[in-house]
C-alpha cells in the first residue's frame, strides 16, 4: 500500500499535533454550550476518533452518512443514514475529513440548521479551496492542501487507503490504470 503513493505531504505526528491545537481552539469556543460532534462517515473517522479525545468538554457524538445522486450538479444529497440524536437547540460541530467542491458542507450545515441546531460550523481536517465550485469556509481548519490527488487518514481511492496513518499523494498510474 506504501509503495502507492507518490510523497507523504503530512505525517501521522503533524495530524496529531494538529489535533491537539484545533481541539484548543474548539474548547475555548464551545465551553458552556452544548456540544454535539456530527462526523460525516466514511471519511471522518480517523480524524474524528483522534481530535475528540483532545477536546476537554462534555460533547456528544453522532454520524451521518450522506452521498450526491448519482448524476446531479446541483450538489442536492441523499441521506443513507441518519442521525440517532436531536440536534434542536444543540451547537452542532461538523467533522470531516476534506472539504473539496464545499457541495457536501454547503448542504448539510443547511440540513442541520433546518433541524434546529443553535449553531453549525465545521472542522476539517484537510482543505482544498482549489476544487471549490460552492463558496464554502470552515470554521477550523488542519490544512490547505493543493489540488492532488489525496489519501489515507479516511481519505480513500476506491474504499482503499483510508487506514493510511498518514496524508499522501496517490501514484497517477494507480488511479490511471
Ligand atoms: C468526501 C468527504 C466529504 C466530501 C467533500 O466524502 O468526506 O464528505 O467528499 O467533498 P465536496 O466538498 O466536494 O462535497 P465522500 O463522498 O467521498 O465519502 P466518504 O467520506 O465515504 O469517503
Amino acid at each position: 500500500m506504501n509503495n502507492d503513493i507518490l510523497e507523504i505531504l503530512i505525517t501521522h505526528e503533524e495530524i496529531i499535533n494538529k489535533c491537539d491545537e484545533l481541539a484548543k481552539e474548539i474548547e475555548n469556543d464551545y465551553k458552556d454550550k452544548d456540544l454535539v460532534v456530527i462526523g460525516l462517515l466514511k471519511g471522518c473517522a480517523p480524524f474524528m476518533m483522534e481530535l475528540i479525545q483532545h477536546i476537554n468538554l462534555p460533547l456528544t457524538i453522532d454520524f451521518m452518512t450522506v452521498s450526491s445522486y448519482v448524476g446531479s450538479t446541483s450538489g442536492s444529497l441523499v441521506i443513507k443514514k441518519d442521525l440517532d440524536l436531536d440536534v434542536s437547540g444543540k451547537h452542532v460541530l461538523i467533522c470531516e475529513d476534506i472539504v473539496d467542491t464545499g457541495r457536501t458542507l454547503t448542504t448539510m450545515v443547511g440540513d442541520l440548521k433546518e433541524r434546529g441546531a443553535s449553531s453549525v460550523e465545521v472542522v476539517t481536517l484537510l482543505d482544498k479551496p482549489e476544487g471549490r465550485i460552492v463558496p464554502f469556509v470552515p470554521q477550523y481548519i488542519g490544512y490547505v492542501v493543493p489540488n492532488k490527488f489525496v489519501v489515507g487518514y479516511g481519505l480513500d481511492y476506491n474504499e482503499v487507503y483510508r487506514n493510511l496513518p498518514y496524508i499522501g499523494v496517490l501514484k497517477k498510474e494507480i488511479y490511471e490504470k
